[in-house]
């Protein structure tokens, strides 16, 4: 368990003042749509700024984070209780989240919904409640974004699979922390949502974006991929073990279940943003029970800290996975709030 220096302790108190001149604490609360949220929410480089420290904070220990608890009525849907303390944002909460794969094709709705809600720290009050699909749709991407710089800066050629919500993100991110990026390669299983994709994001960004024409493609032509498909208990493994090649750098958000566990398991170096997260996965048999989870190298927010080496030669094959940590979402649902506040956005109710 994390414990507060006294100086947080201050801070907080502070905080809670500040909390108390907004809102009247304990009777009321702030309620922020999604609307709300992108309008008060920080910017792209913004939001980069916040995860990159809330990762460097996760990687040197400074935070609480139970690893995930769920509820799955039927097979790959789970709704997930994802709780974070993040000391140096002086932020806790949580969001309940839920990741329906069928939503998009069957029901119009999102693959992933949810809100969150903010605690004042001080008190443990409810100070807010909102949507966490925005949030979600954020940190995700910048996550990958970091860790695709850190371990690859010189990608020349990224390739991304699925072009659904996060997949646009990625392409939205990508180009803000891979300077050197010449083409950007897309796949998704329908051809017209990755048409869609491009059509939308290209006029958004310099690097050119193109439909790959198989998913074998993208394997064969970038240094650098990531895949925001869908998690699956009996994994896909679309992009074979063979396609892959050394120096490769794989940066998935769907876990084991697009490219080759033969890869993931022979990966110089196989690294996670939270090894209790991916072990809880490996734990409801996620991963082969009789190899379990890949050995684990570091955390993510290690290598942005720099407390281990990242990228050591440039043949090493390097799995990154960002299964997603609340200590974000908590992070940034914090920089939303204390906007909406100070501009008096979002709608008071009373508790
Ligand atoms: N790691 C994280 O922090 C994090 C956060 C949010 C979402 N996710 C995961 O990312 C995935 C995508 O989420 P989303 O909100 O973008 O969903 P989405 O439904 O908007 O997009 C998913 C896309 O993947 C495509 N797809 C599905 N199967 C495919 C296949 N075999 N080959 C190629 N494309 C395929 C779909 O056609 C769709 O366009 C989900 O698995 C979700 O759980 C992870």
């Amino acid at each position: 368990m994390y414990q507060a220096s006294k100086e947080q302790l201050e801070q907080f108190d502070k905080q809670h003042d500040y909390l108390a001149s907004k809102l009247k604490l304990g009777k009321e609360l702030l309620w922020l749509t999604k609307d709300e949220c992108i309008a008060w929410g920080p910017t792209p480089d913004q939001v980069l700024d916040i995860v990159r420290d809330t990762m460097i904070a996760h990687g040197k220990g400074e935070y609480e984070m139970p690893a995930k608890i769920g509820i799955h009525p039927y097979e790959d849907v789970f709704f997930h209780a994802m709780p974070a303390y993040v000391p140096a944002q002086n932020a806790a909460g949580i969001k309940w989240i839920e990741c329906f794969p069928r939503n998009p094709r069957q029901y119009g709705l999102p693959q992933t919904t949810g809100v969150q809600v903010m605690n004042d720290i001080a008190t443990g009050v409810p100070v807010a409640i909102m949507d966490c699909t925005w949030i979600t749709e954020m940190r995700t991407p910048a996550v990958t974004a970091l860790s695709a710089a850190a371990l690859k800066p010189g990608t020349e050629y990224f390739g991304m699979y699925g072009c659904g919500v996060q997949g646009k993100a990625h392409l939205r991110y990508i180009v803000r922390t891979l300077r050197h990026l010449k083409k950007i390669y897309v796949y998704d299983i329908y051809d017209e949502v990755a048409k869609r994709a491009i059509a939308e994001v290209q006029p958004e960004i310099d690097v050119e974006i193109v439909q790959a024409e198989t998913s074998q493609e993208i394997a064969e032509k970038c240094e650098t991929m990531s895949s925001a498909t869908i998690i699956l208990r009996d994994p896909l493994c679309v992009v074979k073990d063979e396609w892959i090649s050394k120096g490769q750098t794989i940066v998935p958000c769907d876990m084991n279940t697009y490219f080759d566990l033969k890869a993931q398991y022979r990966a110089d170096k196989y690294i996670v943003d939270s090894i209790e997260e991916h072990q809880l996965f490996a734990d409801m048999g996620y991963f082969p029970e009789d190899k379990g989870l890949p050995h684990v190298y570091a955390q993510t927010g290690e290598i942005l800290a720099g407390t281990k080496p990242g990228r050591e030669s440039d043949d090493e094959l390097i799995v990154c996975s960002n299964i997603g940590i609340s200590v974000n979402d908590i992070a940034v649902g914090q920089a939303i709030m204390m906007r909406a506040l100070e501009e008096g956005a979002g709608t008071i109710l009373p508790l």
